[in-house]
């Protein structure tokens, strides 16, 4: 299987630090951000991962990860042109992708492996504040909810296969302007075989103040 991992985006909810800086290359504690979805990866067997970021920065990875060698995997990079959703940083992946495949965004850190499901999968965990997410109820996913029905929030790990890309290509955007990764989920819910993992270990995203502090503490609680 192969990875993706989506580093692309504006990172406004962490200005100023993002002002020069890529979001996924600030510490997490002692390690870049990135270095977290790299081992989840490799955790569940995956050796070839593309990295997608902006023009911006894509430079940055490539001298932090090189071509993989030092993390014991293969690393390829492509660039988002603009910031136009998770939705459409997938979309650049269609040549790279595989039969089955793993997305996983770049701020998203997991404590352990996840098990790889039979095709299509997102992973589920329990959150005390779901409306800062996609939440799941019922078979359907409602991105950011003012009203969340479960506490069950969408991480952004999620494992799929190539049908996804025409339906990428005629997705429309959202009201803030975004192909939307939800919209890509409920799709794979109604239409693939889509397994749904709760997860039990530490899951956070990273992107926002008190999320990024939370997350160092519990990486350095680790040590
Ligand atoms: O972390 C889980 C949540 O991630 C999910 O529960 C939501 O359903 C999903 O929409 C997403 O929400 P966020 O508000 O956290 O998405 P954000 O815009 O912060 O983007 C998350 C990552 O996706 C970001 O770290 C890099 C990547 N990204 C994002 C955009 C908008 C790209 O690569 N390109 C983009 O254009």
């Amino acid at each position: 299987m192969k990875g993706i991992i989506l580093c692309g985006g504006t990172g406004t909810r962490l200005r100023p630090l993002t002002l020069v800086v890529n979001k996924h290359l600030l510490p997490v504690y002692d390690k870049p951000m990135i270095t977290y979805p790299v081992e989840t990866l490799k955790s569940m067997g995956v050796k070839d991962i593309l990295i997608i970021s902006g023009g911006e920065h894509i430079g940055h990875f490539l001298e932090f990860l090189g071509d993989g060698s030092l993390f014991g995997v293969n690393f390829t990079y492509k660039v988002q042109k603009e910031a136009g959703g998770i939705a459409q940083a997938l979309a650049l992946a269609e040549d790279f992708a595989s039969e089955q495949f793993a997305v996983i965004l770049g701020d998203n850190i997991f404590e352990y492996s996840v098990p790889v499901p039979k095709k299509c999968g997102i992973v589920l965990k329990e959150v005390e504040n779901p409306n800062r997410f996609g939440v799941y109820c019922d078979g359907k996913i409602i991105e950011k909810p003012a009203k969340p029905l479960s506490n069950l929030a969408v991480t952004g790990l999620y494992f799929y296969t190539p049908e996804i890309f025409d339906f990428i290509k005629q997705l429309q955007p959202s009201a803030r302007g975004e192909l939307e990764i939800t919209d890509v989920n409920n799709w794979c819910l109604q239409n693939l075989d889509t397994e749904k993992i709760e997860y039990d270990g530490f899951w956070s995203d990273a992107g926002t103040f008190e999320s990024l502090l939370h997350s160092s503490n519990w990486a350095k609680s680790r040590k």
